[in-house]
């Protein structure tokens, strides 16, 4: 047998050396023929086409079609039949006919002329992709048309570019189908198919469906792992086909279906599907679920042993197996034949060629032998250790996942929880360290009044949620404006009760000083003029403070619109003044801290149901100690117009500076205009300057608003402009205190001194420079602009 096989490649070798030197072909023209000793070659030399003598039966040769790295027959003419060595030759005769003639017996034809008119000549071509194309050449040679092509035959290789499918045109099925055994290329009972309905490739035994590969989805099959191909699908009215390239165009790749049922990627040894482990009771990898004896409900599986049954088993039983010499059976016909028999415990085939079974029942003890010869080759069935580990490696596997999964959860929710923790343990570190602030910062003997009474601070402290809740998570509908440091949102607490949330800006170092400031002092101040703070929240970054809610916002609010003025008569502008001077004298004098608000304007000066004035905004106020009278800042902090000239140019700010702040304050009520704003087109005045400059001429009550028509006391009026224009002095000093201010207004008998100059009253241009800020301008006809922080010299 070596020598033969030696033979056959001496034999090869020859002829493709005598190709080579006669300059190898891949065209057989009419009156040409191939015969055992030479070849075609397709011209890129990666096919051949010649008559090859099987290995294993060396007398028996096929017409193939070889891929030249394969050892695999990429097609076979003669399937059905194979030649006696080296007898073969294939010829085009003049009439065009195709086929296969050997010495003893009918020839194979593959296309004959008969049923159709040539016009020209035909010639045999084995083209590039594997494909042998039988086609009609016209006299010039320019158009040609196909009359026959291997490529419409398949065998057990799918090349890439080959079709499965049908063409209902021509009637024409493309399927795989395997060879019958390992050494006969007679079809055999597995098909390869595409199904045009099903929209999959399916591996059927006799019809029977083994294997599916999943719909065709995005490109790719379910049941198909690999990656490295191109699938096409062509789905037309008579045409119906799958075909396949690889992605890299210069890979391998040429498609086997083997005789038990496994397509594989010959060359690069890729399973693509395992038909032959399909037993009708798992659907893994594609294998599809058919009627099962109901013996065979577990993980049995055949398994190819060395070995033998022993006939004489321990219990005494005699040889049990059963032979079926029909030679049309091959190895899965004895596995599905033993498979559905309950008794059946293997097989081994009945002759060497691998054909017939012989099968073995009962209760018998396998002997394993390690000699490996043709009849010692048994199939066996075992409830398989291999599966059974497979399997509990598969749940193995699944048990890792599983925990691994787990083991993430657990971890996430722990970092979650410990953030929380940590977030939550910061919210109360920053809360504690606030409520130390306020404590320690309560002065113990200010100003030797006595504790209001509420030693400890009555402040809540919100939690982060209840805040969310109650602002509609910070919704617009919600914004009541946008201050200094923030926005502030209408809430309603649970309670019913409603509230006004400062969200003071994250990450702003002022804000959050801002927020200190304010706390520390409002929570200690109690009057009726004054707006009440509720709590606060920290959440993280976040500083909120939680105030009364004031249901008719701020005095600029009504003040300075030309409709909402209207609601403010003379009782009560009056009333709100007065409001705003009580408010004053209790920060100033009689609050257990002498306090600066310093920041003190219309936008300030919130109101209630019933119009009464309430002090807000005590970001920038300022704590003055016992015996402290006047304080220097560098950072100059206020609203343009509110400011005292000391303070402006100075930074020197002293409670006088809130009684400048107040009587600018209070010639804004009266007149209805703001400082800011005022213009007068001939006498570039501010509204300070307006007024002195009435004042001096004796016409005081220019100044009234117009909308407050009859309800004014023009007395009151003219007596509150007096007022007024002290409290806006240039000269601090002499700039009465908010205590002397009360008697000032309410008492009628109580003689005033006569105003001098004020401050600020001359060209704006003037005051824009001393304020040093060029674009003041603009900024001051806006209004409510807290220029929080422009720098003093
Ligand atoms: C093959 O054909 C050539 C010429 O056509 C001939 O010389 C040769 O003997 C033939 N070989 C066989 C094995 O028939
Ligand atoms: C296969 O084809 C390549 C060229 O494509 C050539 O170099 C190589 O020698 C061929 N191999 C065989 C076994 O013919
Ligand atoms: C091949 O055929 C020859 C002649 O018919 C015969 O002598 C030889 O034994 C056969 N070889 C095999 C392996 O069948
Ligand atoms: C070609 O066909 C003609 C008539 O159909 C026949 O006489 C002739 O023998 C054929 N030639 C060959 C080579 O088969
Ligand atoms: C299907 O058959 C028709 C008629 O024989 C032919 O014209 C067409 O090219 C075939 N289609 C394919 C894809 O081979
Ligand atoms: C081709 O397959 C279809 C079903 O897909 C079948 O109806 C038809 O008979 C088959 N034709 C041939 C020639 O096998
Ligand atoms: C042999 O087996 C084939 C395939 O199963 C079957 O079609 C045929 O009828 C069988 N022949 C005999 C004689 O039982
Ligand atoms: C296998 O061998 C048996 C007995 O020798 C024979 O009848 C049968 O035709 C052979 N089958 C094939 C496919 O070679």
């Amino acid at each position: 047998m070596a020598g033969g096989v030696d033979l056959i490649c001496l034999v090869f070798m020859w002829s493709l050396w005598s190709a080579a030197c006669n300059g190898a072909t891949d065209t057989l023209k009419p009156g040409e023929s191939l015969n055992s000793s030479s070849l075609l070659v397709s011209a890129n030399g990666k096919f051949t086409m010649n008559f090859r003598a099987h290995e294993l039966d060396p007398n028996h040769s096929y017409l193939v079609i070889t891929w030249n790295g394969s050892h695999n027959y990429a097609w076979v003419a003669n399937r059905e039949a194979s030649i006696l060595y080296p007898s073969g030759a294939l010829t085009l005769d003049r009439n065009n006919t195709l086929k296969v003639t050997h010495r003893d017996g009918d020839a194979l034809v593959l296309y004959s002329a008969d049923s159709e008119t040539i016009g020209g000549d035909a010639v045999a071509t084995l083209m590039d992709d594997g494909n042998f194309v039988l086609q009609e050449v016209s006299s010039d040679g320019s158009e040609k048309r196909v009359l026959w092509q291997s490529f419409d035959y398949p065998g057990d290789v799918l090349l890439p570019g080959m079709k499965l499918g049908v063409n209902r045109s021509s009637g024409r099925n493309w399927s795989l189908s395997c060879w019958f055994t390992e050494r006969s290329a007679v079809p055999g009972p597995f098909t390869l198919e595409w199904d045009p309905d099903g929209h999959d490739l399916k591996i059927k035994r006799r019809r029977v469906v083994y294997w599916s590969s999943g719909v065709f989805r995005d490109g790719s099959f379910e049941n198909i792992k690999e990656k490295r191909y191109k699938f096409s699908i062509v789905s037309k009215k008579n045409e119906d086909y799958f075909s396949y390239t690889t992605l890299d165009e210069n890979a391998v790749s040429e498609w086997l279906l083997t005789t038990i049922g496994r397509l594989k990627d010959f060359d690069e040894s890729i399973d693509i599907a395992k038909a032959d482990s399909c037993y009708g009771y798992n659907t893994e990898g594609g294998c599809q679920i058919w009627d099962q004896p109901k013996c065979r409900r577990s993980s049995a599986e055949f398994e190819q042993q060395n070995g033998y049954f022993n006939p004489t088993g321990a219990s005494g039983t005699t040889a049990t197996s059963t032979s079926d010499s029909n030679t049309s059976l091959s190895i899965s016909d004895c596995k599905a034949a033993c498979w559905a028999d309950c008794n059946c415990i293997g097989f081994l085939f009945l002759f060497p060629n691998q054909t017939g079974c012989r099968y073995w029942t009962g209760n018998l003890k396998f002997i394993a032998d390690s000699i490996s010869y043709d009849s010692n080759v048994v199939y066996v069935l075992t409830t398989k250790s291999v599966d059974s580990s497979d399997a509990s490696r598969k749940w193995i596997w699944i048990g890792i996942a599983l925990l691994a999964v787990l083991l993430v959860m657990v971890l996430c929710s722990m970092c979650y929880l410990l953030r929380r923790r940590k977030l939550a343990g910061e919210n109360q570190r920053n809360v504690q360290d606030m409520l130390n602030m306020i404590n320690s910062n309560r002065p113990t003997n200010a100003n030797g009044l006595q504790n209001d009474g509420k030693g400890g601070h009555d402040l809540r402290v919100f939690k982060y949620p209840s805040i969310i809740a109650a602002t509609c998570n910070f919704s617009d509908e919600n914004k009541l404006g946008e201050g200094g440091f923030g926005p502030v949102y209408k809430g309603k607490l649970v309670t019913g009760q409603e509230v006004a949330v400062k969200r003071l800006s994250k990450l702003s170092g002022q804000g959050i000083s801002e927020f200190k400031n304010e706390l520390i002092l409002i929570h200690e101040l109690q009057h009726t003029n004054l707006v009440k703070l509720f709590g606060f929240c920290i959440h993280g970054e976040e500083r909120m403070l939680i105030y009364e809610y004031m249901t008719n916002k701020s005095l600029a609010h009504f003040l300075f619109d030309s409709t909402k003025c209207q609601q403010l008569d003379w009782n009560k502008r009056f009333n709100i003044i007065e409001g705003i001077a009580q408010g004053l004298v209790y920060l100033h004098k009689y609050s257990r801290m002498r306090v600066i608000h310093r920041d003190l304007k219309a936008s300030n000066v919130l109101l209630d149901e019933r119009m009464n004035p309430k002090i807000s905004d005590f970001g920038m106020a300022r704590i003055f100690m016992n015996d402290e009278q006047e304080a220097n800042t560098m950072k100059i902090v206020g609203t343009r117009g509110y400011m005292s000239p000391e303070y402006v140019m100075g930074g020197n700010f002293s409670t006088k500076s809130d009684v400048y702040s107040f009587g600018v304050l209070m010639l804004e009520i009266l007149s209805g205009r703001r400082n800011n704003s005022f213009y007068n087109d001939d006498r570039a005045f501010n509204l300070v300057g307006y007024a002195w400059a009435l004042w001096k001429e004796g016409a005081g009550l220019g100044l009234m608003d117009p909308t407050l028509g009859d309800s004014c006391d023009e007395h009151q009026l003219l007596r509150c402009i007096h007022v007024g224009l002290l409290c806006v002095e240039e000269n601090a000093a002499s700039r009465p205190t908010m205590l002397d201010v009360i008697p000032m207004l309410t008492n009628e008998s109580m003689s005033l001194p006569v105003p001098t100059k004020p401050a600020f009253c001359t060209e704006r241009n003037v005051i824009t420079d001393a304020i040093g800020g060029s674009g003041s301008e603009t900024v001051s006809s806006i209004n409510t602009i807290s220029n929080s922080g422009f720098d003093g010299r």
